[in-house]
């Protein structure tokens, strides 16, 4: 893999995405780029597959297309019109097919850059960016801010976990939470942590404001 992959990849992307604000959008996608990158140089990864799958990893998610087969399909054969090793592919589509969190149903990443590819990718999540891509998620469904006769704190029935109509403050115990202990690298834990305490500062202040 050459500079050239990376920089044709960005292109890909960042033309997939034009005009996306449900949170897919191109500066997520670079967010996670940079953040996998970083981390990878920390855990001694392979950083440019990591950039690669990184940049792709969305492309082919199958909220963006008909099902997840289509988008897998369309992302692999976009890879296969690059000339790359076979074995560099490979390990690309693995990321990208382990990386998505789909309520943690989806095959857990085996090698080191699947796992530091999902860091990153939840890592955007949460913390500060996360809770306003989880605002801005719900508002794109037409969900609730928050609707307080649902309110609970830390626990949660399944059925309350597939209700499609939670609202964003939901969406905080539903998955946002949970993200700390579900991260792969050092690294990627280290960095949770901070962002973190961010979303429990962030869910005292309001609860503070609703209830003042
Ligand atoms: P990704 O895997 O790229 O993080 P997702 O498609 O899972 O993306 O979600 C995009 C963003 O929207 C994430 O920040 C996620 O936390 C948020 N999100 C997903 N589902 C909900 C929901 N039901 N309510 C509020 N935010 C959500
Ligand atoms: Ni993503």
């Amino acid at each position: 893999m050459d500079k050239q992959h990376i920089q044709d990849a960005e292109l890909f992307a960042r033309e997939f995405f034009s005009g996306d604000a449900t949170g897919h959008d191109w500066y997520h996608t670079d967010r996670v780029r940079r953040q996998a990158v970083s981390i990878a140089k920390q855990e001694k990864g392979k950083a440019d597959i990591c950039e690669l799958a990184s940049l792709l990893h969305d492309v082919g998610d199958e909220k963006m297309h008909a099902s997840q087969k289509k988008g897998e399909a369309f992302v692999a054969d976009w890879l296969h019109q690059q000339s790359m090793d076979e074995s560099e592919i490979i390990q690309v589509k693995e990321i990208i097919s382990t990386v998505s969190f789909k309520g943690g149903h989806n095959a857990p990443p085996q090698s080191l850059e699947a796992k530091i590819v999902q860091d990153a990718d939840r890592l955007d999540a949460i913390g500060a960016i996360g809770i306003a891509r989880c605002f801005m998620f719900a508002g794109s469904k037409g969900h609730a801010m928050h609707i307080p006769e649902q309110s609970f704190r830390e626990s949660m029935s399944s059925a309350e976990y597939r209700d499609n109509h939670s609202s964003a403050v939901h969406h905080f115990y539903e998955k946002l939470l949970k993200i700390k202990d579900l991260m792969h690298t050092k690294t990627g834990s280290e960095r949770a942590l901070v962002r973190h305490q961010r979303l429990e500062n962030y869910l005292r202040d309001f609860y503070e404001e609703w209830e003042a």
